[in-house]
This record gives C-alpha cells, sequence and structure tokens, in this order.
C-alpha cells in the first residue's frame, strides 16, 4: 500500500472531491435562463408546476413548495396546532432544524433513542415517552431509509397524536409498498444543495388534508390571501389581504426552474447513487476495521440513497475520527458526520437537561460515524477513489500495521 497523503505520499486524485456536489444539467441550466429571461423570477407559475409534479411524484393529495425543509416543518407543526407547552417526540440524530421547529412554536422536543440498525427513532421506546402533552411525532428517515411507519402510525392513532414526516433525505424512499410523502399528514423534503434533488435552497411539504393545504398556501406567503402572488399581474388591481400573521417561506420560479428538471432526473440520479453505493458495499465488505451500513432494499421498501455512513470499528484502529477525516482530506476526499446528536448541543443540554449517555444507540452512531461523497455527479471512476483512499487509511490505521514516518499510534480508545 501507498503511503498516506497525510504522511507526505501521493494524493489518489489532484483534484478536491467535494461532499455532496450537486448535478446540474443543460435543461436546468436552460430552464433558470429562461426564468431570467420572462420578466418574473419570484413565487409564480413555475412554483406552481414544479408543486403538481412532486405531488405527483410522491403520490400525494398536495405539495407546497418553499424555501427550505426547516420551513415546511415549521408550518406543518403550526398547521398541526403544535404550539405552547406542547411536546413532540423526536430523534436526537438529526439535523438541528427538526427539533429548531419544535422550539419555534412554543413546544418541547422529547428525544427516543434511534434503532442503531437503521438510524432511525426505535418505535419500540416512543410509547412511553408519551405524555398528556405529546402532541406529534416527527420521526427522520435518516439517511433515507424510511422509518417503521406502521409501527408509528399505530402509536398515534393510539395516542391521537399527529405523524409529521422529516423527509429531508428521502424524496425517492418507498415504505411498505407507500411512497413516502403520502403517508402521514405532512411529510418535509429538502431540496438543499447536497441533498438527492436541489434547487440550491428550498422544500416541499406534502399535504393530506385540502383544509389544511389552503390555510398553509397563504401562512407561507405572509398571510395574504391565496393568490396574492399575482398581483403584479396586468389587470390584477384588485386589493389583496391578510388573513392570519404569516411567514416568508415561499420558493421562487429560479428555484423551482432547477426543481422541475431535477425531478424529472431524479430516478436515474438515484441509479447511480445505488450503483456508487454497490460498489462502496462490495469493496468495503471484507474489512473488519469498518461496517457498511447493511440496509437492503426489498419488494415494498426503498432507501433513497443519500447518505452513506461507514461505521469505524475505532477499537480496531489506532487512528480516531478526526484524524481518518483528515486522512481522507489529505487524500481529496470530502466526507461529512450525520450527526451529533441533538442532545449533546449546547442548547437542548441546558434547555432539557440532556447529556452524554441517554441516548446511547445515537451516540455510538453520532460517534464513529463518517459520511462518503455519495452523488449523482460522481462516476465510478470517482466511486474507486474513494475506495481506495478509505483502503488506504484503513490499512495504515489498521492496529498492528507498520508504523511509517515517525508517527506514534494513539491508545485504544478507553485503554490507561
Ligand atoms: C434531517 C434533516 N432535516 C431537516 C433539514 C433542513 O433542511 P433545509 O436545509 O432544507 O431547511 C436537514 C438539512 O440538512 C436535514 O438533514
Amino acid at each position: 500500500m501507498s503511503r498516506l497523503a497525510c504522511e507526505g505520499g501521493r494524493p489518489v486524485r489532484s483534484q478536491f472531491m467535494v461532499f455532496g456536489a450537486p448535478r446540474i444539467g443543460e435543461e436546468e441550466i436552460a430552464e433558470v435562463v429562461d426564468t431570467l429571461r420572462s420578466g418574473w423570477i419570484g413565487f409564480g407559475p413555475k412554483c406552481l408546476r414544479f408543486e403538481q409534479d412532486f405531488a405527483a411524484y410522491t403520490r400525494a393529495p398536495h405539495a407546497l413548495s418553499l424555501n427550505s425543509a426547516t420551513a415546511a416543518l415549521h408550518l406543518a407543526l403550526i398547521a398541526a396546532g403544535v404550539g405552547e407547552g406542547d411536546e413532540v417526540i423526536t430523534t436526537p440524530l438529526t439535523f438541528c432544524a427538526t427539533a429548531n421547529v419544535i422550539a419555534h412554536v412554543g413546544a418541547t422536543p422529547v428525544f427516543v433513542d434511534v434503532d442503531e440498525r437503521t438510524q432511525n427513532i426505535d418505535p419500540s421506546l416512543i410509547a412511553r415517552a408519551v405524555t398528556p402533552r405529546t402532541r406529534a411525532i416527527l420521526p427522520v428517515h435518516m439517511c433515507g431509509w424510511p422509518c417503521d411507519m406502521a409501527a408509528i402510525g399505530e402509536i398515534a392513532q393510539r395516542h391521537g397524536l399527529v405523524v409529521i414526516e422529516d423527509a429531508a433525505h428521502a424524496v425517492e424512499a418507498w415504505y411498505a409498498g407507500r411512497k413516502v410523502g403520502s403517508i402521514s399528514p405532512f411529510t418535509a423534503f429538502s431540496f438543499y444543495a447536497t441533498k438527492n434533488m436541489t434547487t440550491a435552497e428550498g422544500g416541499m411539504l406534502t399535504v393530506r388534508d385540502a383544509t389544511a393545504h389552503d390555510r398553509l398556501r397563504t401562512l407561507r406567503l405572509h398571510g395574504l390571501d391565496k393568490d396574492a402572488w399575482k398581483r403584479y399581474e396586468p389587470g390584477a388591481f384588485l386589493p389583496y389581504e391578510t388573513l392570519e400573521p404569516g411567514y416568508k417561506y415561499n420558493m421562487t420560479d429560479l428555484q423551482a426552474s432547477l426543481g422541475l428538471h431535477q425531478l424529472a432526473r431524479i430516478e436515474a440520479n438515484l441509479r447511480v447513487r445505488q450503483e456508487i453505493w454497490s460498489a462502496y458495499d462490495e469493496a468495503f465488505a471484507g474489512l473488519d476495521t469498518v461496517r457498511t451500513p447493511g440496509l437492503h432494499d426489498d419488494a415494498q421498501t426503498r432507501h433513497a440513497r443519500h447518505l452513506y455512513t461507514l461505521r469505524l470499528e475505532l477499537d480496531s484502529l489506532s487512528a480516531d475520527r478526526p484524524r481518518f477525516m483528515a486522512a481522507l482530506a489529505a487524500e481529496n476526499i470530502g466526507s461529512g458526520i450525520h450527526f451529533v446528536p441533538l442532545h449533546l448541543h449546547r442548547w437542548y443540554a441546558k434547555k432539557l437537561g440532556t447529556r452524554r449517555g441517554d441516548f446511547p444507540a445515537a451516540e455510538a452512531i453520532g460517534d464513529t460515524t463518517l459520511s462518503l461523497p455519495l452523488s449523482a455527479a460522481m462516476t465510478l471512476a470517482d466511486a474507486r477513489d474513494v475506495v481506495r483512499a478509505v483502503r488506504k487509511i484503513v490499512h495504515r490505521y489498521r492496529r498492528g500495521a507498520a508504523m511509517v514516518s515517525g508517527w506514534k499510534p494513539e491508545p485504544a480508545r478507553g485503554a490507561a
């Protein structure tokens, strides 16, 4: 094995592979140009077309285009009537936005540990977290693998709770023969720059109920009556009116220009990521120093393949995760951490009195995994570079491996 780049060797590639680079086609570029030339770049007809296409793709009755998944989750909580003094059950293994919006409506996030195998909220732990104040369950389809929605739905029904799905990672996911987006009253999707499909920033909320959808259409645009966005059209001289104090959460036609074509290519892009995923699975299967995600589709369930998380068996490695990631970066491979569990973040720890040890499965994942590049913009040759870099690093830091260049291995975790 060649010398690591961080120890003076040659990196596996000469150009840095950005983690989560999007695949933008000529169609997106042409559509953006068309919008720029149209004289209307704000919220308008392309957003509406994008909503229709997205609702059709997810088999959802309604879809609402927004400026982020964060906005989608926030609006869903408001529409579900969650407010001051309420509790919302969710996972600590997620991006902070999932819990922040619960705080925004004056409610308290109640964390429940995850299943270490799926990384998703463990339904067997949810029921005991329900109190008279619980109003909703907010599961996150972590990395793109759908949560056990049958079990979650059953608990919600038994206790009269609303389910709001965080599908920021899971546009393409299917659960038990049902498309994610069509299962619960509300499902939030993200089109952030690194997501499976992107509008640079953006999101979508699918909604089951027509009345809730009607209200949300006004809430996403200041609370103005529904067609207020048409106020600059010729002949649109009718005054618009505030129905309730809403938010500035709308998408723009510029973003929808990207979204329309990203959505049209979503299945093809998924196939690219499935291939990369399989290449990683195959390449890392024989290594005893790392563990692959180990989640496989069946006829009824489909993984959206958003994040490929490699679990480091730190006891068999003489490098910790920061060193491992720095070594990857030196090989010109970007990587990420998903996530540091929220109960360990300063604000949540203080607010909820949580501490290390409270959610052992989320902590184990949060402490030991790193996400490898997985994007439809990658080629299989790129994936092979990632594999070569991981193999090189694992080979070098495997406990008992020959020492190079005077670097001293660190003691094993927990060793004196
Ligand atoms: C699980 C999860 N939920 C919500 C969000 C928020 O998405 P957005 O950036 O579109 O608001 C993210 C973004 O990374 C996420 O990973």
